[in-house]
């Protein structure tokens, strides 16, 4: 603390925070006749003064073994400190935000149907990214493992496009943007057999007829203070089409994966992605994590909010 409150740079946690331009927490620790010491509480003062934020030393028992002000702030509570603060100056903060994800399963009969490898695990980061910056998540779920979510994210499960469409036009009526990511089957089977299809010919035909476009739907009918973002997949002419779905879709921004790309695409844990946004300019970040992809797009979201 002294170090840091008179610019001290001799090693590289100090070099660090002298060029840090972000928030920077510091948590006490000391022995209690040395936090109460007036050199102490004075550089308190002035890293406070200089806009870092303290996170205050408990009281109990100390490593010298007294017993008394200066044990360092719980892991537990740093974190519970550190989301609050974010929570409080993210312009996410109280919004409600639709996410879809996952595949949808569209049934041929009582044991069949058509889906996609998607894992919602894109998906899924964002509303965990979107929950941590104090958003109202409301997730709808394809047939994808549910884990791993934030406790506060509301989750809507449905199975099919028909299912899809249904629960997210209802949800983002009331809400002030909608990230759909969900990989929607594009076509169904005409009819549905009531009963299990039996093998009988050599060759079987399957009449196919086009799902809903959810995300052009809520385009349409998406009001000018509502923001909605789409995914695009695409294996040829990427950029080109990606801006194509993007006007027909009525999107603010659209967040293009290649399937060229290694490490991106369904199941995997990371992904690489371009945002192309409506006023043209596009951001093309590295391969990272799905979580770390998920901040990048809700950064870009805060700005539209
Ligand atoms: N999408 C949707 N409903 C569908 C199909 C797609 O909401 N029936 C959404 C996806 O969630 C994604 C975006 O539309 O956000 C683009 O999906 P993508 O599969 O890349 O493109 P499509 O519009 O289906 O076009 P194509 O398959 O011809 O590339």
């Amino acid at each position: 603390m002294a170090k840091m409150a008179n610019g001290y740079c001799d090693n590289l946690l100090l070099a660090t925070y002298l060029s840090a331009d972000c928030t920077v927490f510091f948590a006490p620790a000391m022995d209690l006749d040395m936090y109460t010491h007036p050199t102490s509480s004075n550089n308190i003062s002035t890293l406070t003064s200089f806009g870092n934020i303290e996170l205050p030393a408990g009281t109990g028992e100390l490593a010298s073994g007294l017993v008394g002000k200066g044990r360092m702030c719980e892991p537990e509570e740093i974190l519970s400190l550190v989301n609050t603060h974010f929570q409080k100056t993210s312009h996410l903060a109280g919004k409600t935000i639709l996410v879809n994800a996952g595949p949808t399963f569209e049934k041929l009969d009582p044991v069949r149907f058509i889906g996609n490898y998607s894992s919602g695990k894109m998906g899924k980061s964002i509303a965990n990214e979107l929950a941590a910056r104090g958003a109202n998540v409301k997730l709808v779920l394809g047939p994808a493992n549910a884990d791993g979510l934030n406790p506060s994210v509301e989750l809507f499960r449905i199975e099919s496009a028909q299912e899809m469409h249904e629960t997210c036009s209802r949800l983002f009526v009331d809400c002030n943007a909608g990230i759909l990511s969900a990989a929607v089957a594009d076509y169904r089977p005409a009819t549905k057999a009531d009963q299990k299809i039996k093998k009988n010919d050599t060759e079987f035909s399957l009449e196919l007829v086009k799902t809903i476009d959810v995300l052009k739907s809520l385009g349409d009918s998406k009001k000018d203070n509502q923001v909605l973002v789409g995914f695009a997949l695409e294996t040829q002419n990427e950029y080109d089409n990606a801006l194509t779905k993007l006007k027909k879709k009525n999107l603010d921004f659209i967040v293009l994966n290649s399937m060229n790309d290694k490490g991106a695409g369904f199941g995997k844990d990371t992904n690489k992605i371009t945002v192309i946004e409506k006023n043209g300019k596009s951001h093309s970040f590295e391969t990272k994590p799905k979580s770390e992809v998920a901040i990048d797009i809700v950064d870009i979201l805060e700005t539209y909010l």
